[in-house]
């Protein structure tokens, strides 16, 4: 079987032997995993979901993404936690380093701008700045729909786009990705007629990129999304093994944990290549809200190295020994560079000439492995062939499996996230939010529309005393001035869905 993604574990001090004890739990978690899925009340329809997806909806992801490539110029992705960081895992791994910062012509494809993943009003306001007359397109991405985060930055930045380019416009421009049934954000498309996609409600938030949760924005940046389905479908076949001796996936579940049973509490996902730093974000998430409860749980952090080692690397090599590392190595890099001569050799650096930086990157990644295995940090590698969509696909369902059997063999069930409600419950005290903030759903809909009035005329503000580019536009460009309409809401007195 091609190995495209490959485990090895010789610098952990753990043997075939050693792990093939867990051979038996291994078999009955993955049973139970497998028997569970038929049950669509489990959140477990990730399992099958790269050769089960919802090919029609997958059609129409590719349109609306050839759309937003034709009519903007800015994507702005408004969501948090599993409906953020996989998508943005992959857009930075497979795309320019810079891709944001590149011209448009060599782009080719929209900025794509991450907003609703925090509450900072400069990040907000610094946003607006950036986008400055562009076009734009939202895509605003919610399982549950009433997340305060993205539905803050949604409220604002759909308030913008009406303002820009007026209801009927503003309305063919946002994307809404969410449950098929229930919610906030769910009822705000359907009362708006906005284009929606569906989260299938049995695929939680941290095992979602491969849905349209990540696909339209990874879509819309140019990557080809039926590669990173078909990778992902190489891996659910290639999992599917139960016997722990030939599936690395598993083993990887089993190796992590004989660590943290061994006092290896901490494990450091590390990278030698950035463009895996959201790779590194998405995975914290997955296992960190996976296995985190009941008082267990490796604590899983990243590094990115050679970075880090002139950060982190001391504690690494001789700090506390609770920790352990994975490195994710790319075999080959799709690029190189040549060192070349130079005749003064001052930097003393000849020693590299005709060297490419690649083969230094790779020498660093084994002297480091070398040096913190002697130091006591063990480490997993799992090699890629190249970056590429086919073997992100596979790495990804990769690490959602290797979750779900962690998280079993751990003993915690690491498909919720009870813990994360605690700090909510907090806010929202302090805030003074109650249900329905004690008011009839009359009441509560009359107090929506007035604070609209009141949200619009800041933003209006806002935008005259900090934006007047977008009237500069309006005034200088014909054509975009008749685009531009005054958004209904504000106009109609009375009477339509948006009478105020
Ligand atoms: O993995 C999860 O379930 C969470 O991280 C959610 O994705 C995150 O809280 C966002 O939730 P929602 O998509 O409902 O806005």
């Amino acid at each position: 079987m091609i190995q495209n993604v490959k485990l090895d574990f010789k610098h952990t001090n753990i043997t075939e032997k050693d792990f093939m004890e867990y051979a038996d739990e291994v078999v009955v978690a993955h049973e139970e995993l497998h028997k569970k899925i038929k049950d669509k009340n489990e959140p477990l329809g990730w399992l099958e979901w790269p050769t089960k997806y919802d090919k029609k909806e997958l059609e129409k992801i590719k349109k609306a993404a050839k759309k937003i490539q034709s009519d903007s110029e800015v994507l702005l992705v408004i969501g948090i936690g599993g409906s953020y960081l996989g998508a943005r895992a992959v857009i930075e791994a497979l795309n320019h380093t810079f891709y944001n910062y590149l011209p448009k012509e060599q782009r080719k494809t929209p900025q794509i701008i991450y907003v609703g993943n925090n509450l900072s009003p400069n990040y907000i306001s610094d946003v607006i700045d950036l986008i400055g007359t562009r076009d734009i397109s939202i895509n605003v991405i919610s399982k549950s729909g009433t997340t305060t985060e993205p539905a803050i930055a949604f409220r604002m930045f759909r308030e913008l786009m009406e303002n820009k380019y007026g209801l009927k416009e503003a309305k063919k421009r946002i994307y809404v990705t969410t449950d098929k049934k229930e919610g906030a954000l769910k009822q705000i498309a359907n009362q708006e007629d906005y284009t929606t996609f569906v989260i299938p409600s049995n695929i939680g938030g941290r095992y979602s990129v491969l849905t349209p949760v990540g696909l339209l924005p990874i879509a819309v940046s140019g990557i080809n999304i039926d590669k990173l389905l078909e990778g992902a479908r190489f891996a659910q076949e290639k999992y599917l093994d139960s016997n722990l001796k030939y599936n690395d996936c598993y083993k990887y579940a089993v190796i992590r944990n004989m660590l943290y049973r061994n006092q290896k509490g901490i494990e450091i996902l590390v990278s030698y290549e950035p463009k895996l730093h959201y790779l590194i974000e998405w995975w914290k998430q997955l296992f960190g809200e996976s296995e985190g409860k009941n008082g267990k749980g490796i604590y899983p952090t990243g590094a990115e190295f050679t970075t880090d080692l002139h950060s982190l690397g001391q504690y690494i090599q001789e700090g506390r020994r609770f920790l352990f590392e994975t490195t994710i190595n790319i075999k080959e890099s799709a690029t190189d560079i040549k060192i070349n001569q130079d005749e003064d050799n001052l930097d003393e650096l000849n020693y590299l000439v005709n060297k490419g930086l690649d083969e230094v990157n790779k020498k660093a990644m084994e002297g480091v492995i070398k040096a913190h295995e002697e130091g006591g940090v063990p480490n997993i590698v799992i090699t890629m062939d190249k970056l590429n969509e086919y073997n992100l696909g596979h790495l990804i369902y990769f690490f959602e499996l290797a979750c779900a059997m962690s998280g079993t063999l751990l003993g915690v069930n690491p498909f919720n996230q009870p813990g994360v409600e605690k700090y909510k419950a907090n806010m929202f005290e302090l805030l003074g939010k109650t249900k329905n903030n004690g008011q009839t759903k009359k009441e509560a809909k009359t107090k929506k529309t007035s604070e609209k009035n009141q949200d619009t005329n800041k933003l209006g503000k806002r935008k005259k005393e900090s934006e007047p580019e977008v009237e500069k536009v309006n005034k200088e460009d014909k054509t975009k001035e008749k685009k531009v309409e005054k958004p209904a809401r504000k106009k109609k007195t009375g009477k339509g869905k948006h009478a105020e």
